[in-house]
């Protein structure tokens, strides 16, 4: 399968540069978009076409496009970071790419290209490259790859037609208190995804189904809900839209730090920011694992003291310290309710890699 040609059509109004510095200096979470975005199509009997790069505009649906009634569409999330030098680069795209394929082999969709979707990523941000925000901050520009069903028609089936988009916008911190800790809703009866269902596919109806508790959690005022997996509804999965790590500050060899994160069950999304921190864990010094972690584990270890620290990550939240954690009939607080030392240097160490202040020895970033 040949990658097809991005045609380049710039818009002719792009942003004035002085609303669009307004813009980074506090461009908040997923509220503006950058001046372009790109479309692929696919088609039955002719695959993967019509690839362009056009001004940002919304696009025109049939009331019968299929994605409005059955969601079959899928997602990703990357980040491209300012160095100290000028340039951009993104982080780990081939493994986004790569969970982009097996979102749409889940879905019935087709696969496209990982060549095809790093091309239309750096197109994006090439042409876009001045909303990337100056180096040294905790701003990027966050990418959003996506692809839903184009075809129009009320029968239950796999669509004839797709249209890939890759959309940007300027990104701070993904909740308003920044690295601020976050209060987690434990909920013990609603589940997010379940495995032989769309288990862990980047798709909207995973996020769609986190709702209801999301906002359930809020009426118990916290700020995301964790999830037990479906059948037991005893093992920690993940948040509403990020991966949860558990810290033992002396559980590893010679009272080193020990990092655990849940299993990949197949029910629970294979974060790229989860897998990363594995690996800079481990460059740490730290021990990190993957192992089930039982809700009551959690309170137990956080009671007896072992467990130190928790917190949430993923590309939006980067990493995010937890601080109140809440379930029926108990509250517990994490590390004081202030952010943890491990945590605070696994977030430092990852985002020097990121920005392009410390080397990149494990070559995730890709550079424009
Ligand atoms: C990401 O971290 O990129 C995600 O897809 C999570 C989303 C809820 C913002």
């Amino acid at each position: 399968m040949t990658t097809p040609t991005i045609e380049l059509k710039p818009s002719a109004h792009p942003l004035p540069a002085a609303e669009r510095e307004k813009i980074l200096a506090s461009p908040g979470f997923g509220r503006h978009f950058t001046d372009h975005m790109v479309t692929i199509r696919w088609t039955e009997g002719r695959g993967w076409h019509d690839a362009q790069l056009v001004p940002y505009a919304p696009l025109s649906i049939d009331p019968a496009n299929m994605t409005l009634h059955y969601a079959q569409t899928i997602f990703e999330g990357l980040k491209a970071y300012r160095r100290p030098d000028g340039s951009v680069a993104t982080f780990r795209p081939e493994a986004n790419a790569q969970r982009f394929q097996r979102s749409a082999r889940r879905l019935g969709m087709p696969e496209l290209p990982v060549e095809t979707f790093l091309a239309a990523c750096d197109a994006l941000v090439e042409q876009d490259k001045g909303w990337v925000p100056a180096h040294g901050g905790e701003e990027s520009l966050y990418l959003r790859p996506f692809m839903f069903a184009a075809e129009v028609g009320l029968g239950v089936k796999p669509a004839n037609e797709y249209l890939f988009l890759v959309i940007a916008s300027p990104a701070g911190a993904y909740f308003p208190g920044g690295v601020k800790p976050v209060s987690i809703w434990l909920s013990e009866d609603r589940v997010r995804a379940v495995p032989g269902g769309m288990g862990d596919a980047k798709t909207g109806g995973n996020y769609a189904a986190s709702l209801l508790a999301q906002a359930e959690a809020a009426e118990k005022g916290c700020d995301q809900v964790a999830y037990l997996d479906a059948v037991e509804h005893k093992w920690v999965e993940e948040l509403g839209g990020m991966n949860l790590y558990f810290v033992y500050g002396n559980g590893g060899k010679d009272g080193r730090p020990k990092i655990v994160t849940p299993t990949l069950t197949g029910s629970l999304l294979a974060g790229v920011t989860r897998d990363s921190l594995l690996t800079v864990a481990r460059d740490l010094g730290y021990e990190a694992e993957e192992a089930r972690v039982s809700i009551d584990q959690w309170q137990a270890d956080t009671e007896n003291g072992t467990l130190t620290e928790v917190f949430a990550c993923g590309t939006a939240a980067v990493i995010t310290p937890v601080g109140t954690v809440k379930r029926a009939g108990a509250e517990w607080q994490q590390s004081g309710g202030e952010p943890g030392e491990v945590t605070m240097k696994l977030r430092e160490t990852l985002l020097n890699i990121q920005r392009g202040t410390s080397e990149d020895t494990h070559g995730w970033m890709h550079p424009l």
